[in-house]
């Protein structure tokens, strides 16, 4: 039998022990914190921010499995084994969840939905038109992998011009792919709403700072939507309040829970939501561990690897 060790905060442990237990008896699961167990019968790892140097202490372990779709929680233990292969959580049903969350903010954005709330809270008739068409406001996504890729084809469909942004070029129907640091200037020219969909890696960290933001035409908005360790909270608080850029919505945060003495919670252009652009469900999260733990021990290739030297 196969031993899977939990390593979750103790107050996720009830929702994730209850799906895995499912599997079925092939799978003994223990959990970090709570169980006793011998490092070196662990084989599989099942966690999202582990702390530093627990995964180093399991001799045997053949894979972990991350369950978010971000790994840089992971890969931020300097003791990681990072011959040990690590798998993300590929979901559907997560990358449409976070689809669904960058339209609504586009929408809310475009349609200027802020604006007629607070004529409904002055019960006052104020009829305006929208500044621009759809085709006419150019959507910019930061990372088109996954949940960009997907992104970018729902707002394609709802006729807003969409380019994309990655390190390698993309082949996307009806979307520009700019790619690598020669072309993100250009992007970010032609960008009027700009999404943050990459991973959080050596490289992307602190992109969003006062001089991408310069590089944004006046008036562009922001979402971020990947992690707090994107953005340069100061330099976006400064760039909106100089009335360069005309706001955002933010889903992550530097430090999470947002603390409640944050500028960010009481600013008018600032949308704030609690990282819940897209959450896994427990339950396919475990069906997914389950398929991938079968597929491994059957000898065949892994699905959705990350390359620890990329970051992502
Ligand atoms: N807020 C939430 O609730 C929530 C939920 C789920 C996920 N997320 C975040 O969303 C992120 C994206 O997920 P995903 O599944 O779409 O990831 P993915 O499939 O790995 O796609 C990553 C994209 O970013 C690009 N990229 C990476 N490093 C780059 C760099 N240095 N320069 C330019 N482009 C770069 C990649 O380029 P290539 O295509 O060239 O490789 C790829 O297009 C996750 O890492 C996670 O942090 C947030």
């Amino acid at each position: 039998m196969s031993t899977l060790l939990l390593v979750v905060p103790s107050h996720w442990t009830g929702v994730w022990t209850g799906p895995l237990a499912e599997i079925g008896p092939q799978l003994n699961v223990r959990v970090h914190g709570r169980d006793e167990y011998d490092a070196d019968d662990i084989d599989y790892v099942l966690t999202f921010r582990p702390p530093h140097g627990v995964l180093k202490s399991l001799s045997h372990l053949k894979v972990t499995f991350s369950l978010g779709a971000g790994v840089d929680g992971i890969l931020a233990d300097p003791e990681y084994p990072r011959q040990v292969p690590l798998v993300r959580f590929v979901d559907r049903t997560l990358s449409r969840e976070m689809a669904q969350y960058c339209v609504m903010h586009v929408l809310i954005h475009y349609r200027m939905q802020r604006f007629f709330d607070r004529a409904q809270a002055e019960r006052a008739w104020r009829q305006a038109l929208l500044p621009k068409r759809a085709q006419d406001t150019r959507v910019g996504i930061l990372g088109l992998g996954e949940i960009g890729t997907l992104t970018a084809e729902r707002l394609r469909d709802l006729h807003f011009t969409v380019a994309g942004w990655s390190r390698n070029r993309r082949n996307v129907s009806g979307v520009e792919s700019f790619a690598g640091e020669n072309e993100l200037s250009t992007f970010l020219a032609r960008t009027d709403i700009l999404i943050c969909l990459l991973p959080l890696t050596p490289d992307t960290r602190e992109i969003l700072n006062a001089d991408l933001f310069a590089q944004l035409p006046a008036d562009a908005f922001v979402i971020n939507v990947a992690r707090g360790g994107h953005l340069v909270e100061p330099d976006l608080m400064a760039a909106i309040d100089s009335g360069h850029l005309s706001g955002a919505a933010l889903d992550v945060f530097h430090t999470e829970p947002l603390p409640e003495g944050s500028p960010l919670w009481s600013h008018p252009k600032i949308t704030v939501t609690p990282h819940i652009a897209a959450i896994s469900e427990p339950r396919v999260a475990a069906q997914y561990v389950a398929d991938g733990i079968a597929r491994f021990e059957r000898g065949e290739a892994l699905e959705n690897v990350v390359d620890p030297a990329r970051g992502y």
